[in-house]
């Protein structure tokens, strides 16, 4: 029996005990966590995970480069065993995203994922009122179907909605073991006792392998920090009811893995007969930990994140030169103040001054002197 039958009078107990059934019913095998994860050493106490043994269509692909941080993962995998939503906080491109999505690859557990932004509103979350050949039918939201049907739901961007959304589900965030659809009529005809018989009907019973996961770059705070101004913050009741981790930069031993894995796993897909040399490798990853520093000491504006030394590292493969690929990869996107210090901190990292292309390197003034000069000369 499941929320979708059309049973009468069937209770909580009744549906959580057939989510019960029909999990324990799954072939399952208990996969070590070292392995799974690429761990040196056994997690104490999370030795092993139960792996569905059948994959999801919805479990997300596995990026096998991906370098996860141990501690983080322990008390990520800790705080989804016991059901809590968990907040992943960072900076840009420091793999939040990719943490949740490369997590549930891992787990073979079904994903779900909505990027917010200021139109995201309840009725994406939890469904509204539609016209179906001619009826009127409630359909469910994102979050709504996989509370129902035991998948996680990842709310990408948080700071990005707007802040009563989020309050709107304060009862899913908190795990309520059931739920009532603000959008759903209810007949008034309907003998109480047969409302969580309905079918996809108004009221849910937590699935128990639901799951609610989201990113922001504040944390659904205030930012002091000037790049996060004027970003939506959430209430503070709202985020009181998230788990919360700091996703920071990786170490720079990981950061070089990553990026060689990266780099890797670009040329095998792409056919292509080149690499990304450990030199270079190791000078990407102290240009963006010089470039960090100088942001930590507030003299750059921001960070470099490993996307964008990823997207680096992919392009010197393709365009086979340091000083294009940088530029396209990383200079053009910085603030102008910011420039001059990527070229400082790339003449102090390769030993050679940035070369930069055509479009900065020669001034509209110098052409416009040498064709004038060129006009000159051939009038004369
Ligand atoms: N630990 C890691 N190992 C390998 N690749 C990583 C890792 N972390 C991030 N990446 C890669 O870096 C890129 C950026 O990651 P992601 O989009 O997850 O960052 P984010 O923190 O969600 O960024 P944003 O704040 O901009 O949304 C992706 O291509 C991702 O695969
Ligand atoms: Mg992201």
């Amino acid at each position: 029996m499941t929320n979708n039958t059309q049973a009468q009078h069937t209770t909580v107990a009744e549906i959580q005990a057939s989510h019960l059934h029909e999990i324990r019913n799954r072939k399952i095998e208990r996969v070590s966590t070292r392995e799974l994860f690429g761990f040196a050493n056994d997690i104490p106490g999370l030795e092993f995970m139960p792996i569905p043994v059948e994959r999801h269509p919805l479990t997300p692909a596995a990026q096998d480069d991906f370098v996860f941080n141990e501690s983080l993962v322990r008390r990520t995998l800790l705080s989804m065993a016991c059901g809590d939503s968990i907040m992943f906080v960072g900076e840009k491109g420091t793999g939040k995203t990719s943490l949740a999505t490369q997590l549930h690859a891992r787990l073979n557990k079904p994903l779900v994922g909505i990027t917010g932004s200021n139109g995201v509103d309840d009725s994406y979350l939890l469904g509204c009122k539609t016209i179906q050949d001619g009826d009127v039918k409630a359909v469910d939201g994102v979050l709504s179907y996989a509370y129902r049907h035991g998948l996680s739901c990842l709310i990408d961007e948080i700071c990005t909605l707007r802040p009563g959304v989020l309050v709107g589900i304060n009862d899913i965030l908190q795990g309520d073991e059931l739920v009532t659809l603000k959008h759903h009529g209810i007949d008034p005809n309907l003998d109480p006792k047969e409302l969580l018989s309905l079918k996809g009907g108004m009221n849910i019973v937590r699935h128990p392998q639901f799951r609610l996961f989201g990113t922001d770059n504040t944390g659904g705070k205030q930012s002091r920090d000037p790049r996060f101004q004027g970003v939506n913050s959430q209430n503070a009741a709202v985020r009181s009811r998230f788990t919360s981790f700091k996703v920071g930069f990786m170490s720079p031993e990981q950061e070089m893995k990553a990026l060689k894995g990266a780099a890797a796993a670009f040329a095998a897909k792409r056919k292509l007969q080149t690499s990304v040399s450990d030199f270079n490798i190791q000078a990407m990853v102290e240009f963006a930990f010089r470039f960090r520093k100088a942001f930590s000491m507030s003299e750059a504006s921001d960070n470099i994140s490993f996307r964008e030394i990823k997207r680096w590292a992919i392009k010197l493969m393709m365009y086979g030169d340091i000083h294009e690929s940088f530029v396209d990869a990383i200079y053009s996107n910085l603030e102008e103040s910011d420039q001059v210090n990527a070229e400082n901190h790339f003449e102090a990292t390769f030993g050679t001054k940035l070369q930069l292309p055509d479009e900065y390197a020669i001034s509209v003034a110098s052409q416009a002197d040498a064709f004038t000069a060129g006009n000159i000369a051939k009038r004369a």
